[in-house]
């Protein structure tokens, strides 16, 4: 295992579907090896859930890894923080824990008026997203129009009181809300500071220190690839990059230096929100692998469309995460199917695709090709052995992780995570 440890260094961990696969216990499982866990995009969008024995811990931003004694939980620049909902969640955190999290000052901050503005858009388009309605898009908006407030900016003295009711009301103005939740933004940046900000700190710089020590960092893609701004859905997609490529931009680490990428997939696939889902079912059978699943989102509460495994798409998500290995999550909720749906291509005006289209209109005509594969009594290793050979020979990918269940300890370890012949 130490041979193995010196080469792993550092390992980032991201959704190869439509989010919710899962990561949070994969990060969880992992994070027990790691000196730090960083997040580098999205916000308060995001809900990790993980059970820590019957307890069930939900957190938007912050990292599985704050839950491990002495592992730092760094929120990356690329991210954008819900002030309200980051103290929420600091909140039910012992004292020690709160002083292992560092907080990114380029990271951006999401206020009360990009919910408002993103309401209006959403009730008043004709084909709305489906977003989580927490301000996510409007809040990149800023950033990239060079109008965002960040984490550094709150923090700088007299900026709460002098510069941002100015700054807002002309924000408000343009966006034809003027004075919407100016009161409130100035409030809740109050508390931020005065709760966090010995937090706030350049993660850019700390990162690359702790790479110099010889720590180890993992790295946490929230949502999903398939809902990443520039090659997921679009326009149905979020606005960051929650694929591997994120990592760049959204720590200022180099992704030069990962090790290893972990791709996380269901053994179906989920999808909340509008958009093309090309392997979706619907009726009784989505009903009862809804259900099976618990299928309903973590921060909207919203059902889960659900489909089968799509191994185009998942081919496509090796291609641009550049994965190293699977883990593959909620195998549990199909024990004892004799056989698995899998599509393993589409047809296009009576051509077999065998790649995940780039366009949305090609998108929406794909007829799915369902293939039957061997399915398991239990997930174990044994059992499940037909189904990850199957997998492995239709994508090149091995499996690295099973997740045998819901709790922490449910879960099985293969290389390079674990030595041939070593215990899990
Ligand atoms: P937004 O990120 O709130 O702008 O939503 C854009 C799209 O991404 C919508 O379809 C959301 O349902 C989806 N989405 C955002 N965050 C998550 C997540 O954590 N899990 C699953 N879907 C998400």
């Amino acid at each position: 295992m130490r041979e193995l440890e010196k080469q792993m260094q550092h390992i980032c961990v991201v959704g190869l579907n439509w989010g919710d696969e899962g990561k949070g216990k994969i990060v969880d499982v992992l994070a027990s090896d790691a000196d730090a866990v960083v997040r580098y995009q999205g916000g308060a969008n995001a809900g990790h859930t993980v059970y820590i024995g019957e307890v069930r811990h939900v957190l938007h931003h912050l990292p599985m890894g704050v839950l491990h004694d002495g592992i730092l939980a760094v929120l990356g620049n690329g991210m954008v923080l819900e002030p309200a909902k980051l103290l929420d969640e600091v909140e039910l955190l012992p004292e020690e824990a709160v002083s292992r999290i560092r907080i990114s000052d380029r990271a951006h901050i999401v206020l009360p008026h990009h919910a408002a503005v993103e309401k209006l858009r959403e009730q008043s388009a004709a084909h709305p997203i489906g977003t989580t309605l927490r301000g996510i898009g409007p809040a990149y908006q800023d950033k990239f129009g060079r109008d965002g407030i960040r984490m550094g900016d709150i923090m700088t003295p007299g900026f709460i009181e002098g510069v941002l009711p100015g700054k807002l009301r002309e924000l408000t103005q343009r966006l034809g809300i003027p004075g919407e939740g100016i009161d409130e933004a100035i409030q809740i940046c109050n508390r931020l500071k005065e709760r966090l900000e010995s937090q706030v700190t350049d993660t850019r710089q700390l990162l690359h220190k702790l790479h110099q020590q010889g720590k180890k960092l993992l790295f946490e893609g929230a949502q999903g690839c398939m809902l990443d701004i520039d090659f997921g859905t679009y326009p149905f997609v979020t606005s960051s990059s929650p694929s591997f490529l994120g990592l760049g931009p959204g720590t200022g680490f180099s992704p030069r230096k990962i090790d290893h990428v972990v791709g996380v997939t269901k053994a179906y696939c989920t999808r909340v929100g509008e958009g093309p889902f090309p392997s979706e079912i619907h009726g009784e059978e989505a009903e009862a692998l809804r259900e099976a699943g618990g299928e309903f989102g973590t921060t909207t509460g919203r059902p889960r469309r659900v489909g089968w495994l799509d191994i185009p798409a998942l081919r496509f998500a090796v291609e641009l995460n550049d994965l190293d290995s699977f883990a593959l999550t909620k195998a549990d909720v199909l024990d004892g199917w004799e056989t698995i749906p899998v599509v393993t291509a589409y047809r296009l005006d009576g051509e077999e695709l065998g790649q995940f289209p780039d366009s949305l209109t090609d998108l929406e005509g794909l007829e799915p090709v369902i293939e039957q594969w061997p399915g398991w009594s239990q997930v174990d290793e044994v059992s499940m052995r037909p189904f990850i050979d199957r997998l492995m020979q239709a994508t090149g990918i091995p499996v690295s992780i099973l997740s045998t269940g819901r709790r922490r300890d449910e879960v099985c370890v293969f290389e390079p995570f674990r030595a041939e012949g070593e215990l899990a």
